[in-house]
């Protein structure tokens, strides 16, 4: 097979959505579908269970099963579908936010009884920031849900995105009967069943045959047709590009939990969701069907076993052919290395593979060469664009309770934060360390981590940290001078780039307009230009 065939078959996404709405549930049954797993129950939920025995323990049953689960790969309808876990805990929203970097496409699940939820809205900003095509599943509607048009509604206004519904559900809760499909126009008839995986499909291309009334009753016929007409009415036709322009999300409703309407969607989704496309880098754009390979790393797992030290990098391929034992330029340390056991992963295995393509996600084995946002290449000096960290919400300065420790300390919070489980500032004077993260989580994570895997012990200082900002400014003079009179609100990230600790948003806002040559950024990139220019 081409490269350009193998990159035409790929689609790689993510499944999305606030704690609850059905995440885990819609995975475990495309996999079904897929027929990469035999039996409902084989995906465990990756959530922090509520009072369970020890958080420690949950912390590590977590992070084995999200090992397990990081990427699951099936083939289905002539694709190759890789689809990438993201955690279901909002404290490791962080997490997320990078996988999302490392696909081309989502699937956002939401609940029909609780609607665009918190989690929701902050996911979808993310999508919005690359333009992420999203399909949405309007799950749960064997429960007595919100009206569809209100939730369409909802999503539009709450989403900033146009939709539009590819199919349209017949009743909803215990009148439920299932749902027209828009586009195939046929019915597909629910029976509340969680082990049936194939739907009763009838044709219907008119909606006014009388065989309508026979099969839902002639009430619900006549809403149906009122309703189909009023979505005719109202949303424009169905346009790929917009979707896969990030614009437009199409619709389905179904139930997870019964089997219904998934196999609609994956229908739906391998023939609408993109497959790999060109990538922004630094330099320039790089197109998938190149011969040149190229990828970087989105995400590191450490392993679970402390006595050794090595960790798994998760490498997204970007262009042309990864291969086993094949010498790669790796950018930032201008270094080349080459993987001899390179993983795939399919479902809950995983097999060494010989080679990966656009839209693949590998894991290699790392002893600690790797960090988030790196490239390897054929040779040349890649840096992908698009893999922000967030300015954390929660800071708190490390305070080393071992003095004997002190370089174990020093390596395992620079290793913890280098897998991304939350983020290092440093301020002067006194080499201060302070820790940003998104949740409180983290900081019982790296206690323990740095307990167990480094013999190190510290605790934590909360501060008094609205937000971090990074800073840029044309005028470097105006800026230099800023961060000398700032100087105690000023902190270095791990790349050396300075930001701003606002104490309150008060001040952040009087700042910002006191200093009109600087720019004050909430997101910034792991990799950045700058790096380049230091080699
Ligand atoms: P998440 O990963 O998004 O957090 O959600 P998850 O799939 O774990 O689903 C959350 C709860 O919603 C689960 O119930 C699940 O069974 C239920 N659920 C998922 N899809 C549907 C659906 O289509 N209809 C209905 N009625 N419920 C659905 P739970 O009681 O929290 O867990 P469990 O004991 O059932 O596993």
């Amino acid at each position: 097979m081409s490269l350009k065939e193998e990159v035409q078959k790929r689609r790689t996404f993510a499944i999305i959505s606030h704690p609850d709405a059905g995440k885990t549930t819609l995975t475990e049954k495309c996999l079904l579908f897929g027929g990469a797993i035999q039996t409902a129950g084989a995906v465990k939920s990756n959530k922090i269970k509520k009072g369970a025995a020890s958080d420690f323990m949950e912390i590590e049953r977590q992070r084995g099963i999200s090992v397990a689960t990081s990427v699951m790969s099936f083939d289905y309808n002539n694709c190759k579908v890789n689809l990438l876990d993201t955690p279901g805990h909002k404290d490791f929203a962080e997490d997320t936010y990078r996988t999302l970097t490392a696909v081309d496409s989502v699937i956002l699940v939401i609940d029909c009884v609780k609607g665009v939820e918190e989690q929701t809205e902050r996911l979808m900003e993310v999508c919005r920031m690359r333009d992420t095509p999203v399909i949405i599943f309007i799950n749960k509607m064997d429960r007595e849900g919100r009206p569809p048009f209100d939730l369409l509604d909802e999503l539009e206004q709450k989403l900033h995105i146009s939709t539009r519904p590819l199919a349209w559900p017949i009743g909803m809760g215990s009148d439920f009967q299932g749902v027209y499909n828009l586009y195939e126009k046929s019915l597909y008839l629910f029976s509340a069943n969680k082990t049936k995986i194939s739907d009763d499909i009838v044709a219907i291309q008119d909606l006014n045959d009388p065989e309508l009334d026979k099969t839902v009753g002639e009430r619900a016929a006549n809403q149906l047709r009122e309703d189909v007409e009023l979505v005719e009415g109202v949303y424009e036709p169905f346009n790929i590009e917009m979707y896969r322009a990030g614009l437009l999300a199409p619709v389905f409703f179904g139930s997870a939990l019964n089997n219904f309407g998934v196999k609609e969607l994956l229908d739906a989704f391998t023939r609408i969701a993109p497959p790999p496309h060109e990538r922004e880098s630094a330099n320039r754009v790089v197109a998938p069907e190149e011969n040149k390979f190229s990828g970087f790393i989105f995400k590191i797992h450490a392993n679970l076993d402390p006595r050794h030290r090595d960790r798994i990098a998760f490498l997204r391929v970007c262009s042309g052919k990864f291969e086993r034992n094949k010498f790669f330029h790796h950018v930032r340390l201008d270094k080349n290395f080459r993987f001899s056991n390179p993983y795939a992963f399919l479902a809950q295995d995983k097999e060494v593979i010989e080679e990966a393509f656009p839209g693949d996600v590998i894991g290699l084995y790392d002893t600690g060469n790797f960090k988030i946002g790196d490239t390897l290449t054929e040779g040349e000096d890649l840096i992908f664009k698009g893999i922000p960290s967030f300015s954390p919400e929660i800071f708190r300065e490390v305070i080393n309770t071992d003095p004997m420790k002190t370089k174990q300390l020093e390596k395992g919070v620079q290793q913890l934060t280098d897998e991304g489980v939350a983020q290092l500032f440093i301020q002067q004077p006194g080499n201060r360390k302070i820790i940003g993260t998104v949740g409180e989580l983290q900081f019982d994570v790296i206690q323990y981590r740095l307990e167990n895997e480094y013999g190190a012990s510290c605790r934590f200082i909360p501060m008094n940290v609205y937000k971090a900002c990074w800073l840029t400014s044309e005028n470097l003079e105006v800026l230099d001078a800023f961060c000398r009179i700032k100087a105690k609100d000023i902190a270095f990230d791990k790349d050396n780039n300075r930001v701003y600790m606002a104490e309150t948003e008060w001040q952040l806002n009087m700042t910002i307009r006191n200093n009109p040559e600087i720019q004050f950024h909430f997101i910034s990139e792991f990799t950045t230009t700058e790096h380049m220019e230091r080699k």
